[in-house]
Order: structure tokens, then C-alpha cells, then sequence
């Protein structure tokens, strides 16, 4: 996969590639700084919110051997998919890094025949990002079943998205009207 190049020209020099199995550490830590680290089961958590990334459904940005970035999902079925541990390192953010890894992500979600997305989360501005630069739609909310997240919050807003390639049509379009700017 290609660098990417924020949008007034200048290389952010983040690679957005599939996840390898040893990036994982790097990728729990990050996740971690936004509390969505995958928990093990236990006790006293016997079904944690997250318990795995699956390496094969996940990409990541990587800066300067850096993972700077992390998007998964979790297949339900032969159609329908999760999104999960989508994060960011704050350093990067609005550098397009989130948008490039949410295309990444749906990409390999399409070519599996995955056709419709479910997202969940607790951070309205990221709510509000779906919803504009993808196309997802609110549907509901969920309650939380431990603290996981944004600690403030107690339930996620569900979001859903009807995958297909109109998305990428739609997508480079804007980028092409982004530069034209
Ligand atoms: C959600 C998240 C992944 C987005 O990551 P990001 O890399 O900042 O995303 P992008 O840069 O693609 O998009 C963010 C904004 O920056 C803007 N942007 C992109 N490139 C830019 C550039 N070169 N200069 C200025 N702004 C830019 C985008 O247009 C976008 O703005 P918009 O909201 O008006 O569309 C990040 O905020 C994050 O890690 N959040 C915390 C974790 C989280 O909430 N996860 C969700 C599951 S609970």
C-alpha cells in the first residue's frame, strides 16, 4: 500500500499496510491510550467488550517503523461485519490517517463479500465523522457491559453502513475536489 500525503501536499509519511503478528504489541499499547485494548476473559469479566484483533481483518498506519495507527473488524457472517480498534495516535490525527485506514479496512471487508458494516461507539465527534465521511447511519445505542472506552460514557451509539464500491467512487471524488481547492 502507498504513503499517504495530507492535503496540502506535504508527505505525512505514514504506510498504510495489513497488520503483521508482530506489530501487535504496539497496537494493544495504542489502543490502550484510548482504553479499547482487548481484555482476556476472566472472573470477574467473563465477556470483556473486546477480547482479540484479529490479525488478518486488520490494517495499520505505520510512521518511521512506528505503528501510529489501527483498524480491525470482526466477521458476524458471510455478509455482515463489525467494525473495531480503530484508533490513532493523537500526534497524527487530521493528517487523513483514520480516513485511510477506514477505506483500507472496507476495502478487505468488500472483497470478502461483506456487504453491510455495524460500528459502535462512544465518542460523538467520531459518531459525527462516520456519518459524514462514509456514509454510516445512526440506528441506536447499546449499554456498555464494563467501562471500556471513553470512561464518561456508558452506552455506544450504533451505526450501520450498506457496503459497496460506490463508497471508493464517492471517496476519490471528494479527494479529487479536496485538491482542486
Ligand atoms: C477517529 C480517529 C481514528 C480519526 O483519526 P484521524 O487520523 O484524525 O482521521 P482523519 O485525519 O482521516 O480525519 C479527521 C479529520 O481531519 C481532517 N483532515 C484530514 N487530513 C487533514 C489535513 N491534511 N489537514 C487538516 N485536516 C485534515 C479530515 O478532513 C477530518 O475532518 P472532518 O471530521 O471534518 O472530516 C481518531 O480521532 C481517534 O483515534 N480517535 C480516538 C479513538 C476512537 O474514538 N475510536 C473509535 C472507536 S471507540
Amino acid at each position: 500500500m502507498s504513503p499517504l500525503h495530507d492535503s496540502g501536499g506535504d508527505p505525512v509519511g505514514a504506510m498504510i499496510r495489513p497488520m503483521r503478528a508482530s506489530d501487535l504489541d504496539q497496537v494493544m499499547q495504542l489502543l490502550a491510550r484510548w482504553g479499547i485494548a482487548p481484555l482476556s476473559p476472566s472472573a470477574d469479566m467473563p465477556n470483556p467488550e473486546r477480547t482479540d484483533v484479529i490479525v488478518g481483518n486488520t490494517v495499520v498506519a505505520e510512521d518511521a517503523g512506528r505503528i501510529v495507527g489501527v483498524r480491525s473488524f470482526i466477521q458476524h457472517s458471510s455478509t455482515e461485519a463489525e467494525g473495531a480498534s480503530l484508533a490513532v495516535d493523537p500526534i497524527f490525527h487530521k493528517h487523513g490517517i483514520g480516513k485511510a485506514l477506514m477505506m483500507a479496512g472496507y476495502r478487505m471487508m468488500l472483497e470478502r463479500g461483506i456487504r453491510k458494516v455495524r460500528a459502535e461507539t462512544d465518542r460523538p465527534e467520531v459518531v459525527e465523522w462516520l456519518c459524514r465521511n462514509f456514509g454510516h447511519r445512526v440506528v441506536g445505542t447499546t449499554q456498555k457491559r464494563h467501562v471500556f472506552g471513553n470512561k464518561d460514557v456508558g452506552h455506544w451509539t450504533v451505526l450501520e453502513l450498506e457496503l459497496d464500491e460506490r463508497l471508493f467512487i464517492e471517496s476519490s471524488g471528494a479527494a479529487e475536489a479536496n485538491e482542486r481547492k
